[in-house]
């Protein structure tokens, strides 16, 4: 493989609309594509691997341990070389079982091992039956599946090989083209960035067991450091407490107070050129911590409370090229306070939510106030596509801003 020739998997699910996978196969290395063919052992029923080994001129993958026969280690350990190897992995057509495993981590194939060893942008163009498609299991899979950003080319209607009429026929090879395409540019567009994004609440200790905090999940911010990431950004994620794993690939530093949160930005500050505060930072501290644990009186107990710093205004005011982003999350219509808080903290983009359709939520849907004075609302949609089209936005503002303050 040449260095700069973009590299993918293509992985062929068992259906009968395996057979359209060869001109899919075509149709991609026209475009200067090469194609690392793999086939589940049901799609070798309706298709030949000789029909794929003769298109891509390269062997193509038939099950975990076929072309085995020396114990090597390399032969042992082939789904990790090539998931490292490419750039994308596309899986046309995708069967319902096929989403099952992916969605539940079942790897008990060559293409479902590969699925679980491989980072990079996933691109699934499923095939079947109406029914199967409409299947309750195959709706929440593919929601799980949309939720870690892959990107889905939905079937289209039409006559379907079962002799039914409806959803389920697979996508024209050109929409699939083009949503490989769409994701490998994507891919590279965030490559020489270090994005900064801060996520989660924070907590304020009111002695040694009690704190102040939020309802804050942390699921925006680590949806933006996971799309970061994944478009080729280094990317440092600066978390209050929240349980989720941290992304692969990011920089993960954990804080507990507001205090601890600006000092860990600031630390990481100078290195980036985006930087993004999903944080629901607490705007009070108790002002004198017990060192002890508070005990129950007779009375009632008064907290005394003193604002946090603003993390993000101070980091306004020093922001030079970067781009700068801040959240509102609001109990009415977001965009007022977004577009304020755009002037009065000096950011490039406010992304204003509502707090009962965001917090704790796997979906999100924002309004965006951008520094060009222009407002776009985003339908909803999971946390990880909104992140991703957070950094559309950004990289459009960047080129149409000149260099701002
Ligand atoms: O002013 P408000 O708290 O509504 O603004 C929200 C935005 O400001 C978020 O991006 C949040 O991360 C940031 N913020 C901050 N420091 C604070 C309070 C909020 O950075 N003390």
């Amino acid at each position: 493989m040449t260095v700069n020739r973009r590299h993918i998997v293509l992985g062929i699910g068992g259906g009968i609309a395996a057979y359209k996978a060869a001109e899919l196969t075509r149709a991609l290395m026209e475009r200067e594509i090469s194609v690392q063919v793999v086939m589940t052992r049901a799609a070798q029923e309706f298709v030949r691997p000789l029909t794929f080994a003769a298109l891509t001129a390269r062997k193509v993958i038939t099950s975990m341990f076929a072309g085995s026969s020396e114990d090597t280690l390399a032969s042992a350990v082939e789904h990790i070389r090539v998931a490292q190897e490419a750039e994308a992995l596309v899986v046309a057509p995708a069967t319902a079982d096929l989403m099952a495993k992916f969605a539940n981590g079942l790897a008990d194939d060559f293409l479902s091992t590969m699925y679980l060893a491989f980072t990079g942008p996933v691109v699934i163009a499923p095939a079947m039956n109406t029914n199967m498609w409409t299947h309750p299991a195959t709706r929440r899979n593919l929601e799980t599946l949309r939720g870690r950003g892959h990107v889905i080319v939905e079937p289209g209607e039409g006559f379907l090989a079962c002799g039914m009429v409806g959803p389920g026929r697979l996508a024209e090879i050109e929409r699939i083209t083009a949503a490989v395409l769409s994701v490998l540019e994507r891919r590279r567009d965030l490559a020489g960035e270090t994005v900064l994004v801060t996520a989660g609440p924070t907590e304020e200790p009111l002695d040694p067991v009690r704190f102040l905090s939020n309802r804050s999940s942390g699921k925006m911010g680590y949806a933006i450091a996971e799309a970061a990431a994944a478009r080729g950004a280094r990317v440092i994620l600066v978390s209050g407490p929240v349980h989720l794993c941290p992304p692969p690939g990011v920089t993960t530093v954990n804080v507990q107070t507001a205090e601890q949160m600006r000092a860990a930005v600031k630390a990481h500050f100078e290195d980036a050129t985006i930087v993004i505060k999903a944080a629901a930072v607490a705007d009070y501290r108790v002002a004198d911590p017990a060192p002890q644990k508070i005990k129950k009186g007779e009375g009632g107990l008064t907290l005394r409370l003193e604002p946090n710093p603003d993390i993000l205004s101070e980091l306004g005011r020093m922001k030079g090229n970067r781009l700068l982003v801040g959240f509102a999350a609001e109990t009415g219509d977001p965009l007022p306070e977004a577009r304020r808080k755009l002037e009065s903290k000096n950011c490039d983009m406010i992304v204003g939510n509502r707090v009962d359709r965001a917090f704790g939520s796997d979906d999100n849907e924002v309004v965006l106030a951008l520094r060009t004075g222009e407002a776009v609302e985003l339908p909803r949609a999971s946390k990880r596509e909104v992140a991703d089209r957070i950094f559309d936005h950004l990289l459009k503002l960047r080129a149409a801003l000149p260099a701002t303050k």
